[in-house]
């Protein structure tokens, strides 16, 4: 899975850090029961075309398909629960760190599993705002079992507009505040752990590097391994659920063998 001497090497680095960023992808929900995007046989883009599904273009072609698939995926999302992976990261603060997750997820498996210091930088399935005014609202989640079938996303109550979810679609700006706290957090971590992830979306991918570029070290943790540079970084291969139990619970015992 991953080398036991990199464990060794990593033990110091994670118990002496002092503000830690976890960086974390669909990867950190998939042993939850979620899709991941690019992952070749289930992810949702292998399946779907994100032209279609989250773009704005794509939601003005055929808003009951967008509509419909994002209320299946919320349906899904209530019936999950968080993982080893989402729990793990919840023990960092106790151990008496800074911790801010930053997470590229629109799920909200973090908050359920303890972490209180979440940065969606993709926005949320749980928000629901006007296409036309911006104005929130609140949609319940279908008690009837969905299956991805089009169905006409309600009216806004304010101006009559289509309501969408409130994720981030490509082409459109991140939340601001979002993005800035993602890049407070990368200028003042001291250590990465970069969770699930293809890295390939920007400018969220980003902020990995930019924390290496500020002199942290960077851990990913991936079911594939990931290229790392000669310095201060670092890949452990493996499914999220184990690994990360695995260095972040387990670092006295880690110390002493
Ligand atoms: P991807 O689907 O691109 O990448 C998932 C990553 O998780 C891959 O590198 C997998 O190897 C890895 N992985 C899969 N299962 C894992 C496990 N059990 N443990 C650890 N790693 C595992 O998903 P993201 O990188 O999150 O954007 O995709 C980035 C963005 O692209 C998403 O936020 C979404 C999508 O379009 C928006 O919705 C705006």
């Amino acid at each position: 899975m991953h080398s036991y001497q990199s464990f060794v090497e990593l033990n110091p680095i994670v118990k002496s850090a002092q503000h830690i960023l976890v960086f974390t992808g669909a990867g950190v929900s998939a042993e939850s029961g979620i899709a991941t995007f690019r992952d070749a046989l289930t992810g949702l883009w292998a399946n779907n075309d994100p032209e279609q599904l989250a773009t704005p273009e794509g939601f003005l072609d055929d808003p009951a398909r967008v509509w419909g698939w994002y209320q299946w995926r919320r349906q899904q999302l209530a019936g999950c629960l968080p993982n080893a992976a989402h729990r793990a990261i919840t023990k960092l603060p106790a151990q008496g760190r800074q911790v801010t997750v930053v997470t590229q997820n629109v799920d909200d498996l973090h908050e359920r599993a303890g972490s209180r210091e979440v940065v969606h930088l993709h926005g949320s399935l749980l928000a629901t705002r006007c296409f036309d005014c911006a104005a929130l609202a609140q949609v319940p989640v279908s008690a009837v079992p969905l299956a991805g079938e089009a169905i006409s996303p309600p009216a806004c109550e304010h101006c009559g507009g289509m309501l969408r979810p409130g994720v981030v679609w490509f082409g459109e700006m991140l939340p601001q505040d979002a993005w800035s706290a993602a890049l407070a957090a990368a200028e003042r971590c001291d250590l990465v752990l970069v969770v699930g992830t293809s890295g390939l979306v920007y400018p969220a991918a980003q902020i990995p590097q930019l924390a290496w570029e500020s002199g942290a070290t960077v851990v990913h943790v991936n079911t594939e391994p990931v290229p790392v540079a000669a310095e201060r970084e670092f890949s452990l291969v493996g499914p999220a659920g184990q690994v990360l139990p695995a260095l972040l619970e387990s670092e006295e015992s880690m110390g002493s063998e």
